[in-house]
């Protein structure tokens, strides 16, 4: 090799390197459902059986009737059978066909975010609010809504389970504004 050309493979060998982490690092995770604990007896039976192994956002990947979250429940912990007395179950399984039953829709478990680089003006997010989310409720329940962007991002995922009408360029944008004009800053 010349000197030159040495020199050039030498920085298209650092470029390439540089390059390589940088991607591996902004590789976004699938977005996953964040579910809210319940209050009273449910409660207290999840906090003494369920948590120490692992959280409860999973449950929101499910939409199963009794009999199917009481099959889910004993298939997944064969190898270590979880303890609970009848009426405990009972509770909980009722808990969780109220919320995750068979008329629900279970969360994807593959939407990754995709990146985006272009962002929505107020107008813009406004037009795609009224086409794609004023089906089944009014915009009430938007304008009133104050979540960080990742809620933003889950809420609006749900609502695309639900039937909302909206591509995942759109929702991305969507939701960076939400976070933005719609965030859980008390100034806003
Ligand atoms: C001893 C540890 C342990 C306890 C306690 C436990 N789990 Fe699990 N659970 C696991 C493991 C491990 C998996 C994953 C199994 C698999 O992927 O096949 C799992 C999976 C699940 C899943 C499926 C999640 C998914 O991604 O689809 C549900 C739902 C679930 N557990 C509910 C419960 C409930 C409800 C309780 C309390 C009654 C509970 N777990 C208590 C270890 C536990
Ligand atoms: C197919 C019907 C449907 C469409 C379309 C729809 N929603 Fe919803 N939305 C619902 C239902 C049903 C609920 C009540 C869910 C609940 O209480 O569990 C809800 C609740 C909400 C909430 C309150 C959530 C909370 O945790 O407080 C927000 C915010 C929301 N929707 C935003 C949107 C946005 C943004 C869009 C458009 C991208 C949209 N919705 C489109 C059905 C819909």
């Amino acid at each position: 090799m010349t000197k030159v050309r040495k020199a050039l493979f030498a920085i298209a060998a650092v470029a390439l390197a540089a390059a390589a982490p940088v991607g591996a690092q902004l590789t976004p995770r699938p977005t996953r459902p964040q579910v809210v604990p319940p209050q009273g007896p449910v409660r207290q039976i999840i906090f003494k059986n369920c948590t120490s192994c692992h959280g409860i956002d999973d449950y929101g990947f499910h939409a199963l009737d009794q009999a199917g979250w009481n099959a889910l429940i004993d298939e997944r912990h064969k190898t270590k059978p979880v303890e609970l007395v009848t009426s405990d179950r009972e509770l909980l399984v009722g808990w969780l066909v109220s919320k995750f039953g068979p008329g629900t829709r279970p969360f994807p478990r593959a939407y990754v975010p995709p990146e985006i680089t272009t962002f929505f003006s107020d107008a813009e997010a406004e037009a795609l609010l009224k086409r794609s989310c004023t089906a089944c409720h009014d915009l009430e329940r938007v304008n009133t809504g104050r979540f960080s962007a990742d809620r933003w991002r889950v809420i609006t995922v749900d609502m695309r389970e639900r039937g909302a009408k909206i591509a995942d360029d759109e929702m991305e944008r969507l939701v960076e504004w939400l976070g933005r004009t719609k965030g859980t800053n008390p100034n806003q």
